[in-house]
């Protein structure tokens, strides 16, 4: 039977800010057969992409990311806030739906021409993502792809994303 992955994800308002409708992917990477069906649709997502690596910005894109690198038997590149990785970085300034901050990845995680497919939990407004895309290029990666369990629709992160291509299982 097909699953309801909406059903799964738990909503909770005013969090971390009020009037914030915030997506709670908790209930659904509790939930075994649902967890791994969303994988599988994002894992078919990115066969056909041909990824060779796998980048996520933590925390909860390496949730996504690393089981599709492990399933397409690929590598997983962390993207970290900065000041946690240990050795030489790249790094990015991006805005947050909430916020701001900076990406940092490993200087030698991306090789030039490499086929790149980024996954995290959430596109909302496209800035985690945009920033990703920049360290990946700043090393000369080619992203293949993007996907996504959850795409905030209203917050228009696809035409922030323009030109590169898009995968999301479940709109808002
Ligand atoms: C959330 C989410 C995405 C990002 C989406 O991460 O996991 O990475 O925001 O928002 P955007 O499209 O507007 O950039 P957050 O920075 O809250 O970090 P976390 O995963 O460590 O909780």
């Amino acid at each position: 039977m097909a699953i309801n992955f909406k059903e799964k994800i738990r909503v909770i308002p005013d969090f971390p800010e009020p009037g914030i409708l915030f997506k709670d992917i908790t209930t659904l990477l509790k939930d075994g057969p649902a967890y791994k069906a969303a994988l599988d649709a994002l894992l078919a997502y990115a066969r056909e992409k041909n990824a060779e690596l796998v980048v996520g910005p933590e925390a909860r894109g390496f949730v996504i990311g690393a089981p599709l690198a492990y399933a397409l038997g690929v590598g997983f590149v962390p993207v970290r806030k900065k000041g946690k990785l240990p050795a030489e970085t790249v790094e990015t300034s991006y805005n947050l739906e909430y916020g701001k901050d900076v990406l940092a990845m490993h200087k030698d995680a991306v090789k030039p021409g490499q086929r790149v497919l980024i996954a995290d939990d959430l596109l909302a407004t496209g800035g985690t993502i945009s920033a990703t895309i920049s360290l990946v290029e700043q090393l000369g990666g080619r992203v293949v792809g993007c996907a996504f369990l959850i795409e905030l629709t209203y917050l228009k992160g696809r035409e922030r994303l323009a030109g590169y291509d898009i995968f999301s299982l479940v709109q808002y």
